[in-house]
């Protein structure tokens, strides 16, 4: 385990940490997850979706590899309420709120501390987003925690409120098991132990109606090609531009598989959330120019973006995301990686 700490521009650094099999770099803007480099590989290939810089961050919305919040996802309107009280939200996508405003949590700057123990290692970064920030209630401190083991890193969130909030992290990484220079992930194979989704409206925001998916492209309960569900006809695929969906799971650990086309990269996600959005990367079209000057096409990756349920706060009076004064928020996902030598 060794680390080191680069500048990365606009005052923001990032660590890099690494095991004999794993190397991941963070960004203290946003506790952004920049590359995660699979050294048993033999080109060492780097599978998420990155910025070169802050700058480069700071100038695009795609949420590369973001620590998400206040919440993830839409909240209706950006409309919600809490202890009879309305609160307005930046109205950030199509009239809704995405991905905790405006200036989210991707944008702001985390402090940082690395442990190690033995074989394992952690970065901690930790960030005060103040009462009212972003339309929030409550003064929240959060921490979010990367920690190698050999061939899994988890990813922890904690949190705490001075006063009742709702909050639901996730990780928006963009995943190509090919490595971040592949242009699509279509032949990738993705499991996912789950028999409902929330199905969305034309804004992409979903409001309570679930999708069984027996018999509809969405069925990932058997690994299959990804193509296999995005070149079929089905309206929820037309409403989303793609996989842009939060599948509940049935299980409670080992929910997700990715595989490479070649079979010879796999990542398992195991998680403590009860689901997942997964997200096809519709949005992006060549206009992001990312790490290695590298321009992320549209499908050339894919989020596994685990979580709480998509805007509950508007569909269920006791929201899983309230978090009351004195509670602690807590949210762990390991994303294990195997290769094939
Ligand atoms: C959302 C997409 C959105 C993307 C932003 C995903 O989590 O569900 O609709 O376009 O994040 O990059």
């Amino acid at each position: 385990m060794s680390y080191s700490v680069k500048e990365f521009g606009s005052n923001e650094e990032k660590v890099v940490l690494s095991n004999s099999y794993l190397q991941i770099e963070v960004s203290t803007l946003g506790a952004t997850l920049v590359s995660l480099r699979l050294l048993r590989t033999q080109d060492h290939r780097d599978i998420v979706c990155g910025m070169k810089d802050a700058e480069g961050y700071l100038a695009h919305d795609k949420y590369f590899g973001a620590c998400v919040g206040r919440i993830a996802g839409r909240i209706d309107q950006g409309r919600f309420t809490l202890n009879e009280k309305e609160y307005q939200l930046p109205q950030n996508n199509n009239g809704n709120s995405l991905h905790g405003g405006i200036h989210g949590f991707d944008r702001k700057h985390f402090t940082y501390e690395v442990m190690q123990e033995g074989e394992v290692g952690s970065i901690i970064l930790q960030y005060t987003s103040v009462d009212g920030e972003e339309g929030y209630p409550g003064t929240v401190d959060l921490t979010v925690t990367y920690r190698l083991d050999h061939n899994r890193m988890s990813i922890d969130y904690s949190a705490v409120s001075d006063q009742d909030t709702i909050i639901n992290m996730t990780n928006h990484s963009y995943f190509n098991l090919e490595g971040h220079t592949s242009s699509t992930i279509l032949d990738h194979s993705l499991r996912v132990d789950s028999n409902e989704l929330l199905m969305i409206d034309e804004d992409s925001c979903p409001r309570g109606n679930r999708l069984q998916v027996e018999s509809t492209p969405f069925d990932f309960r058997c690994e299959k090609k990804i193509r296999e569900c995005i070149e079929q006809d089905h309206e929820q695929l037309r409403l989303g531009n793609g996989i842009d969906h939060f599948f509940i799971f049935t299980t409670d650990q080992d929910q997700i598989t990715l595989r490479s086309p070649d079979s010879k990269v796999a990542l398992h996600v195991s998680t403590d959330q009860v689901g997942a959005n997964i997200y096809s990367a519709n949005y992006l079209d060549g206009s992001d120019i990312g790490k290695e000057n590298i321009a992320y096409p549209q499908r050339c990756a894919i989020c596994l973006e685990t979580q709480n349920y998509s805007n509950d706060i508007n569909i269920h009076e006791d929201a899983t995301c309230i978090l009351r004064k004195g509670d602690t928020y807590s949210s762990h996902t390991t994303y294990t990686f195997e290769v094939e030598e």
